[in-house]
């Protein structure tokens, strides 16, 4: 199966750590972003742009500020990721590809 793929989140929410936030607000988060990705339709196959993966991981070592969200192919670091970020991140980010520098503490791009 050959499935387009346009943005792959990685969220710091509940870390075992728990150094970066508290797991009871990072959950928040993380539920957020589900239901956020769902009902904008961000997870259909069939989506030209591409499916938008997430994943919930454990630790991005930079354990302060959280929860830490980054977004891949751009490489860009979001922290105090709150459910309210969350929502604007995906629409103005994700959808208009405008990221928030507001709350952009770092860019990583990757070599190819
Ligand atoms: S605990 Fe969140 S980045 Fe390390």
């Amino acid at each position: 199966m050959n499935i387009r793929v346009s943005h792959h989140l990685l969220l710091c929410a509940t870390s075992t750590k728990s150094l970066c936030c508290n797991p009871k607000n990072g959950i928040k988060s993380w539920e957020k972003l589900k239901r956020t990705l769902q009902e904008l339709n961000l997870e259909d196959p069939k989506r030209a742009e591409g499916i938008v993966l997430r994943s919930k991981v454990d630790c991005l070592r930079v354990c302060s500020e959280g929860p830490i969200l980054l977004i891949w192919p751009e490489g860009t670091w979001y922290h105090k990721v709150t459910p309210n970020l969350i929502e604007l991140i995906v629409k103005e980010h994700i959808i208009r590809g405008e990221p928030i520098n507001e709350f952009i503490f770092k860019r990583m791009i990757l070599k190819e």
